[in-house]
């Protein structure tokens, strides 16, 4: 399984932030937001990782993340010269794909709680998985309609009146048939390659599994200031209850195992004196909580 992140678009509502750089850069509490969603595909055990931006920011990426072996990874970088829409990310990244299969995430989604069923879906999923969550203003997404018997009977992209309250999220399971499907799209009216035409060929074609988030996850939203805000206040409150760091790609490789303890040191050891320095020797000096960790 490979893993896709797009991290490109205008990111307008950021202006005057976006004017220098794509808005998944930004902090969020005490990370770049763009570990969120990194940290969601290590943890479903996804390691081959391309990541797409626009020409200006993909730099900063290659700058942060390299070639992803420190973390034991592999990252790819791509340019988006123009946001075409989500649907064009299988176009660019058809030969990193190559013939596998491919989990796309959204560089600007933040998911929080339990995720095991991520990784389970991405095991069992034969045609395309997507998933649900119940908000308060569907028209602003992807929007799925059910039958009385919870079965999918349509999706609609941005609908003036939604049929339901539940959004479909930026974490797309596809098979390697998207290619091929993402290739036939036209650009919708407002020209972007729709993710939601795509999630419709699979509808159609009786491969689409809709898997619905329960209420303990969070969905947290990062379009505007405000939510970007909320972001931070929200991780901020978790992580300083708990003393445990949402989202640090450092202690989760070596959680996954992705890492030794060697390399965990390695890593702590080039950081400067900063209170993520001072977190990681805390998590590299627990062994208990290592081995506690669910892989
Ligand atoms: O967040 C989930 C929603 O994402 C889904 O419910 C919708 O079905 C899906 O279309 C999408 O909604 P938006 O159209 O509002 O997404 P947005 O334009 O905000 O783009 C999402 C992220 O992808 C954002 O961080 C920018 C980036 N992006 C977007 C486009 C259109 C790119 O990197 N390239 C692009 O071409």
């Amino acid at each position: 399984m490979k893993g896709i992140i797009l991290a490109g678009g205008e990111g307008s509502r950021l202006y005057p932030t976006s004017i220098i750089y794509s808005k998944q850069l930004t902090m969020i509490y005490d990370k770049p937001m763009i570990y969120y969603p990194l940290s969601v595909l290590m943890l479903v055990g996804i390691r081959d990782i391309l990541i797409i931006s626009n020409d200006e920011t993909i730099l900063f990426y290659e700058k942060l993340f390299k070639d992803g072996s420190q973390f034991g990874l592999s990252f790819s970088y791509s340019i988006q010269d123009k946001p075409r829409g989500l649907a064009d990310a299988f176009l660019i990244g058809e030969k990193f794909i190559s013939d596998d299969s491919v989990t796309m995430i959204l560089g600007d989604n933040i998911f929080y709680g339990k995720l095991d069923f991520i990784r389970n879906a991405v095991k069992l999923n034969k045609g395309a998985t997507v998933f649900g969550y119940y908000v308060k203003d569907p028209q602003r997404y992807g929007v799925i309609e059910f039958d009385e018997n919870g079965k999918v009977i349509s999706i609609e992209e941005k609908p003036k009146k939604p049929k339901s309250n539940f959004a479909i999220v930026g974490l797309y399971i596809y098979n390697n048939d998207v290619i091929e499907i993402a290739k036939k799209l036209k650009p919708s009216t407002r020209g972007e390659l729709e993710i939601t035409d795509i999630n419709k060929e699979y509808l159609k074609l009786n491969k689409l599994k809709v898997e619905l988030f329960g209420r303990g996850i969070a969905w947290l939203d990062t379009g505007t200031p405000q939510s970007l805000l909320e972001a931070s206040t929200f991780i901020g409150a978790v992580e300083h209850r708990q003393d445990l760091k949402i989202a640090c790609i450092e202690e989760v490789a070596y959680m996954m195992d992705f890492i030794s303890r060697k390399e965990l040191k390695e890593l702590i050891n080039k950081m400067p004196n900063c209170s993520y320095k001072s977190y990681l020797i805390k998590i590299f000096s627990n062994t208990h909580m290592h081995n506690r960790y669910q892989k």
